[in-house]
């Protein structure tokens, strides 16, 4: 296998698992659905790899995948991922930065929301229990590195019924998480 580092893809492709979320896909997740109906829904929000050598829920295992997030917000929100949980509670994570400007939002169990500024080289510890999501901040693709362990497994239930306790807005220019924090 190979990691193509300018573009922050795994190489063969048809060695890995690739998707692709267009804003139909994640409509439910962004605050302003009038603002949602105005565009296309078919537009890419983001792609993602996953490179799995061995089966899903193998434990001792680790995958390796990328994620490129498309520059774009609907009215204020920035583009960002679906976010989840892991399965496993206690399953942590790693992402690194490829290029671009973005941001990582992290929620605990207690709905207590932060995030970390992501910028090329950056790299993050996601820590049990707690639920991630990433957002393109800039102008251009921001393309990330994730590794996590192959029975990690994902939990998108509770961040669709729930959502996170804040929003990455774009309020006079500046990058701001807006909502309750906890
Ligand atoms: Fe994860």
């Amino acid at each position: 296998m190979q990691m193509d580092w300018a573009k922050g893809l795994i190489q063969p492709r048809t060695a890995v698992r690739e998707s692709v979320k267009t804003l139909r896909e994640l409509q439910s997740i962004y605050a302003n659905q009038e603002a949602l109906r105005s565009m296309d829904p078919r537009t890419v929000v983001y792609r993602v790899q996953a490179w799995c050598p061995v089966p899903e829920g193998t434990e001792g295992g680790l995958f390796w995948g990328t994620t490129v997030v498309e520059p774009g917000h609907v009215d204020s929100e920035y583009f960002m991922t679906h976010g989840h949980f892991h399965q496993k509670r206690n399953r942590t994570e790693y992402y690194t930065t490829v290029d671009g400007e973005g941001a990582l939002i992290l929620m605990d169990e207690a709905r207590r929301t932060w995030m970390e500024p992501m910028a090329a080289g950056t790299l993050h510890f996601i820590p049990a229990s707690v639920a991630h999501r990433v957002a393109n901040t800039g102008k251009v693709p921001l393309r990330l590195v994730a590794c996590w362990p192959s029975d990690a497994g994902h939990d998108y239930e509770a961040i669709r019924q729930s959502g996170f306790s804040a929003r990455l807005l774009s309020v006079n220019g500046r990058v701001s998480l807006v909502g309750s924090g906890g």
